[in-house]
C-alpha cells in the first residue's frame, strides 16, 4: 500500500488485562512484530531463581546486578503464528516464566533500576525499524514516548483473575481465584507505585476497557485507530 508507514504501537496496562493476546492478534493482522516485554522481566526473574539469587523470600540484589551481563534474552523463531518463544542464553524458557512462582517475584525484580535500564535498551533496539506492537507497563511513557499509537488497557480485577486462572489451568496449574486476585493486585500496586518508570496512563494514550468489549470489538476498534494514524 502506498504511503503506508510502519508504526510503533505501544500497549500498556494492568496485569492480565489481555494486553498480550490483543497485541499478538493486532501484530498478526498488520504483519507487525509482537514484543512481550513482560516476558523479558519474567526472564530476569527466572534467571534470579535458577541461579540461587532468591532465597528466604529475598532477592540478592547486588549479586543479581553483577551478573546481569550473563543474561542474554531474545525471542526465537515463531512456533505458531506470532508466538515467538523467549530464549535465555539460547534456551526456551517460555513455559517456566509463566509459573505462579515467577509471577510472585517478577514485580520485585522489575523495580531494580539496573534491570530496567538493560531491558529498556534491548526493547528500543528491537523496535528501531517500526512495524512493532510492544506491550508492557512503560512502553508509551519510557521505552517509546514517540510511539505513533498508544493504548492503555484496563479491566476489572475479577475478570482479569478469571482470565489468568484459565491460562494457568490450560498449563495444568490449578490456582484458587483469590490467590490469583491477590497476586494481580499486589503486582499492580508495586508496578504503579515504584519510582522508576511506574505504570501510568500517559495523556496521549487511548484507554480500552476490555471488560466491556468483546475481543473482536477491541481488535476492530484498534485497527480503525491504526488506519487513521497510518494514512494521516
Ligand atoms: O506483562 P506481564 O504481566 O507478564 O509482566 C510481568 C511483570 O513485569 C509486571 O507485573 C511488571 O512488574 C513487569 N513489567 C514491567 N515493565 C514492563 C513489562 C512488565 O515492569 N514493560
Amino acid at each position: 500500500m502506498q504511503n503506508e508507514r510502519k508504526l510503533i504501537i505501544a500497549i500498556d496496562g494492568y496485569a492480565s488485562s489481555g494486553k498480550s493476546t490483543l497485541a499478538k492478534s493486532l501484530a498478526d493482522s498488520l504483519g507487525y512484530v509482537f514484543i512481550d516485554t513482560g516476558a523479558m522481566y519474567r526472564g530476569v526473574a527466572y534467571f534470579t531463581v535458577v541461579n540461587g539469587l532468591y532465597t528466604n523470600d529475598s532477592i540478592h540484589e547486588e549479586a543479581l546486578i553483577k551478573r546481569l551481563d550473563e543474561v542474554h534474552l531474545m525471542f526465537g523463531d515463531p512456533i505458531v503464528g506470532n508466538d515467538r518463544p523467549l530464549l535465555l542464553n539460547g534456551v526456551n524458557i517460555n513455559d517456566p516464566i509463566r509459573s505462579s512462582e515467577i509471577s510472585a517475584l517478577v514485580s520485585l525484580v522489575a523495580v531494580i533500576p539496573e534491570v530496567r535500564t538493560k531491558l529498556v535498551d534491548l526493547q528500543r533496539q528491537m523496535g528501531t525499524n517500526g512495524g512493532i506492537v510492544m506491550d508492557g507497563r512503560d512502553i508509551g511513557s519510557v521505552v517509546f514516548p514517540e510511539a505513533e499509537l498508544k493504548l492503555f488497557m484496563t479491566a476489572d480485577v475479577e475478570k482479569r483473575a478469571q482470565r489468568r486462572q484459565l491460562e494457568l489451568l490450560a498449563k495444568g496449574e490449578n490456582v484458587p481465584l483469590e490467590e490469583i486476585k491477590l497476586n494481580l493486585e499486589s503486582r499492580d500496586q508495586i508496578d504503579s507505585s515504584r519510582s522508576e518508570s511506574p505504570l501510568l496512563k500517559v495523556s496521549d494514550a487511548v484507554e480500552i476497557d476490555t471488560s466491556s468489549l468483546t475481543f473482536s470489538e477491541q481488535v476492530e476498534q484498534i485497527i480503525d485507530l491504526v488506519k487513521k494514524v497510518t494514512f494521516n
